[in-house]
Formats: C-alpha cells, sequence, structure tokens
C-alpha cells in the first residue's frame, strides 16, 4: 500500500535577512529530530535562499522558493527563474499565492506557464488556490476553486503526482488569524482530488498532496492533518518562530496517510 508522506512547507514572505535566516535555519534543524516522517520545505525571501542553502546543504530539510517567472531568462527587469532557482539548490517553488494574483495581478493563464516552467526544471511546485469570502458567502467556494485548479493545471505534463502540491488557502484565512473549518477545507480538497482522478486516473490522485493554508498554528495543525484529505499545511506567520514552525512539523509528522493504492 502507498502512503503520503505529510508536506509543511514554511512561507516567509518578506520577512529575514540572510543573516536571520541562516539563524534561524540552522536552530530549526537542530530543534528537530531528523528520522520524523514528514518532508519540510522553507521558503525564504529570493535574497535569503543561498544563506539558508548552505545550512541546509544535505540535511533532510528542503528550501525553495515563494514565485517564479515562467520565462528561462530574458528583459524581465526584477524577475527571477525556474534554472535560477534551480542552481540554488530549490526543490520546492510555491505558485499562485493570492498574495501574488491580488497584490501582482497574476492571471491563472501566467500561473500555469510558470507550473509548466517549474515542472520542465525538476522543481516542485505548490500550486496555491483559494476563494475570497463573498464567494464562500455564496456558497461558491467549491466551483470557484475546482476552476482555479483546472485553469492552473488541466492539460499540463504533470507525470508524477508527487511532483505538483496543491494549497488550499482561502483568503480570508490567510494572516486573519481565522482558519477554515477543517469540514470545509475537506469539502474543497476531495472536489480536488475527484478533479485530478478524472483527468490522471483515481491512483494518480490518491497520491497528490493536498495541504491546507490560512492561520496555521500549533494549535490547529492537528485538527487539519488528522483529517484523511489533508496531507500538510502551508504555513505563514507561525513559521517565523522557531518554537511555532517546530510544533507545527512535529504534529504533522505523526499523521501519514495510506492510500488504496
Ligand atoms: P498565514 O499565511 O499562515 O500567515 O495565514 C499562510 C500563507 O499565506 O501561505
Amino acid at each position: 500500500m502507498a502512503s503520503r508522506i505529510p508536506l509543511v512547507a514554511g512561507n516567509w514572505k518578506m520577512h529575514k535577512t540572510p543573516a536571520e535566516a541562516g539563524t534561524f535555519t540552522r536552530n530549526l534543524l537542530g530543534n528537530l529530530p531528523a528520522d520524523l516522517t514528514v518532508n519540510v520545505v522553507v521558503c525564504p525571501p529570493f535574497t535569503a535562499i543561498p544563506a539558508v542553502a548552505l545550512k541546509l546543504a544535505g540535511s533532510w530539510i528542503c528550501w525553495g522558493a515563494q514565485n517564479m517567472h515562467w520565462d528561462a531568462e530574458g528583459a524581465c527587469t526584477g524577475e527571477v527563474s525556474a534554472p535560477m532557482l534551480q542552481a540554488l539548490g530549490c526543490r520546492y517553488v510555491i505558485l499562485g499565492h493570492s498574495e501574488r494574483r491580488v497584490l501582482s495581478g497574476e492571471t491563472d493563464g501566467q500561473i500555469r506557464k510558470k507550473v509548466k516552467a517549474a515542472l520542465s526544471y525538476g522543481l516542485r511546485p505548490i500550486f496555491c488556490l483559494g476563494e475570497e469570502l463573498e464567494t464562500r458567502d455564496a456558497g461558491e467556494a467549491e466551483i470557484y476553486c475546482l476552476h482555479q485548479l483546472a485553469d492552473g493545471l488541466e492539460g499540463l505534463p504533470w507525470a508524477n503526482p508527487e511532483t505538483l502540491i496543491i494549497a488550499y488557502e482561502p483568503i480570508w484565512a490567510i494572516g486573519t488569524g481565522r482558519t477554515a473549518r477543517p469540514a470545509d477545507a475537506v469539502a474543497v480538497m476531495g472536489l480536488l482530488r475527484e478533479k485530478i482522478a478524472s483527468w490522471h486516473g483515481r491512483g494518480f490522485a490518491e497520491q497528490v498532496r493536498i495541504l491546507y493554508g490560512g492561520s496555521v498554528s500549533p494549535e490547529s495543525t492537528g485538527s487539519f492533518l488528522k483529517e484523511e484529505q489533508i496531507d500538510g499545511v502551508l504555513v505563514g506567520g507561525a513559521s517565523l518562530k522557531l518554537d511555532s514552525f517546530s510544533a507545527i512539523i512535529r504534529t504533522s509528522a505523526e499523521f501519514k496517510k495510506s492510500t488504496e493504492y
């Protein structure tokens, strides 16, 4: 029987200088046993990636980026490409985060190009989607998220279920201290998994990891991870502090999911 190992990703957003990120990372490694059954990824700002890579090289914790451009190189002032991230040892890249969709006007079409580029360079996208509060209140959260999934991923060359991670992050829960109810997150994620099954088959869909994100704390982690559908968490604010991030990782490690296939 196969299984889905929980994944915890820390999105540091625009926090931590290279020195701060390096120190944090060293302390994180020292704070956790290396034999936990969990995949951990830290996503610092671009400028701190080399400092983090230096501390994590050869360890069990991975690092990634929070965004990238879809072209490999070109006249794109202020942008960073997949081969540049790859050269820094990044294994993952967060794509389609709502802060980029809202603050930088990223479109589904652009995010789709980014996902494709990331996959072609061996980076694992953490593809984010999620609804605004008005959409949920209107009873349209599920349909909205399914559209985002299809617009971003349908028809892409996604050959291996382990190489792409989905993060359901309701926008109203991000940075607000208000989490989704686990049952509501599960309802969305179940439909996302069904849609993926319709594209790639059930065995494939059962191997895909779907994370919850939005005000995750050490206290709420278990209530999400104990749900069969929820394979990990994407953590913003609580990933900036050693104690809270370590606690979230330790709790997540208790919830490996086995699958039928
Ligand atoms: P938060 O951020 O945990 O601070 O709500 C989550 C995210 O934006 O990925």
